[in-house]
């Protein structure tokens, strides 16, 4: 008998809901910005490498916790090992700090939304202008918060699955649409060629190459929302007879989809409209706008692309809040709506300084960079790999591989082909290289 009573109603649901978490501003907003600062081509390789030798594993490993224990993050966890519950806590800590960041950026794009309707020029400053200004980005951050915490409250088949399921094939289909468009601008090919045809010889020392693989570890962590007992939750309210394997291809081929697309609707139209490929979070605030307003009709595609935009942030800031929330009920005697509200108010305390820190207030910094920049570093780069760590030891050695296997095979109904290969992925190539990374990146910084 499982300890939590939802179920998700459906399996497209759940993969809806998975690949909802998994597909959001990651995919987006991320990804085209990240390739775009890591060397466009070179680093699309590393992260699709990574993605076979860590994503596919990790993912797997994290949904058969959740199905197998059937609680959150921590307690599945400290169920298979009671020592190991601290592995679960990576998710507590890395939704929180993943929040802070997120609903500024969620905040962002209502005010896209809004600005598109209302016909506001968003030329190429409007980004800096907006994203500096004090109170108007924290207003629309608040918005984004209590939709997010609303949805959570309305529990898992009613809020999150629903949701899910009607917009993420909407945005699909728009985002290619999009994606048609900006290749037949001019100079497209350009950005193309920046995105899809590795250029090795741009690298130039040992430096350049670890931050390439720093920084696509940190992606694919974030895009696929691992290490941080997301889907571990998520595999929780999983029926007995899904097929977890399969779910997995579904749900990392339907994210690596969607930031391909995504890389290929802006990089193109970056070196189309000559703007720099290494510009950093404000690349597709810059870009699309300005896509749209050669379009014709584009006030009204720019508006809906926005909204499709930000159902799939809340698809994902929902997954994040459900981690901390499920967490917070089973330990304490708070309702799921009350634990919501508190929870999404500390968020905004700590997303109210990371908002500032991007313009109003720059000297709000940790080291060199601003405390937004510093929540994505802490969040992809340490919490997640770490959490990602120890969910490969808990699985390969703690539970190991005959036990994990046992709960993918559904107790040896289903055939779980690739068990070699998991088990070598999970016990060996996915701790050892997140380890070499993780050191020498954070040896190199420090
Ligand atoms: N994967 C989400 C995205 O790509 O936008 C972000 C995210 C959601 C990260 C949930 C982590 C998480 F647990």
């Amino acid at each position: 008998m499982k300890a939590n009573k939802e179920q998700w109603s459906s399996k497209f649901g759940f993969i809806m809901a998975a690949a909802g978490s998994a597909i959001g501003l990651g995919n987006l907003w991320k990804f085209p910005y990240i390739a775009g600062t890591s060397g466009g081509a070179v680093f699309v390789v590393v992260y699709i490498i990574f993605l076979l030798l860590l994503g596919i594993p990790i993912l797997l490993s994290e949904l058969a916790i959740g199905r197998f224990a059937g609680s959150n993050a921590i307690d599945s966890c400290a169920k298979i090992h009671p020592k190991w519950g601290f592995a679960g806590a990576f998710g507590v800590i890395g939704a929180f700090g993943v929040m802070s960041g997120y609903c500024v950026v969620g905040g962002w794009v209502i005010k896209y939304i809004i600005n598109s309707f209302t016909d506001t020029n968003m030329g190429a400053d409007y980004f800096t202008e907006y994203s500096s200004k004090s109170f108007e980005p924290i207003l629309w951050m608040a918005v984004f918060l209590i939709i997010t915490c609303l949805i959570v409250t309305g529990g898992v088949s009613n809020g999150i699955e629903k949701v899910s399921s009607v917009l993420l094939p909407t945005l699909v289909v728009f985002l290619f649409g999009i994606m048609i468009y900006s290749l037949t601008l001019p100079n497209a090919i350009e950005g193309v060629k920046f995105f899809l045809v590795p250029d090795f010889s741009e690298i130039t020392s040992f430096s350049d190459f670890m931050t390439i693989l720093f920084n696509a570890m940190g992606q694919v962590f974030f895009s696929l929302s691992l290490g941080m007992g997301t889907l571990i939750t998520y595999g929780s309210y999983l029926p007995e007879d899904n097929n977890l394997a399969s779910s997995t291809i579904t749900i990392v081929t339907l994210d690596t989809l969607i930031a391909i697309v995504s890389g290929l609707a802006i990089l193109p139209a970056v070196f189309s409209f000559g703007f720099e490929p290494t510009e950093g979070f404000g690349l597709m605030f810059r870009t699309l706008p300005a896509v749209f307003s050669q379009m014709s009709g584009g006030t009204v595609i720019a508006a809906l692309f926005f909204i499709l935009v930000l159902f799939a942030a809340l698809t994902s800031s929902i997954s994040l809040l459900e981690v901390i929330v499920s967490w917070v009920c089973t330990n304490t005697r708070l309702t799921r709506a009350w634990a919501a509200a508190i929870i999404s108010a500390l968020i905004f305390i700590a997303g109210c300084f990371a908002s500032l820190s991007v313009g109003a207030i720059p000297d709000i910094k940790v080291g060199s960079i601003s405390l937004f920049e510093f929540f994505s570093f802490f969040t992809d780069k340490i919490i997640m790999p770490l959490g990602g760590f120890f969910i490969c030891i808990l699985t390969g050695y703690v539970w190991g591989i005959d036990k994990a296997a046992k709960e993918i095979s559904n107790n040896g109904r289903l055939k779980f082909a690739m068990k070699k290969l998991f088990s070598v992925t999970v016990r060996y190539i996915a701790p050892f290289l997140i380890a070499v990374i993780f050191v020498t990146s954070i040896a190199d910084i420090a």
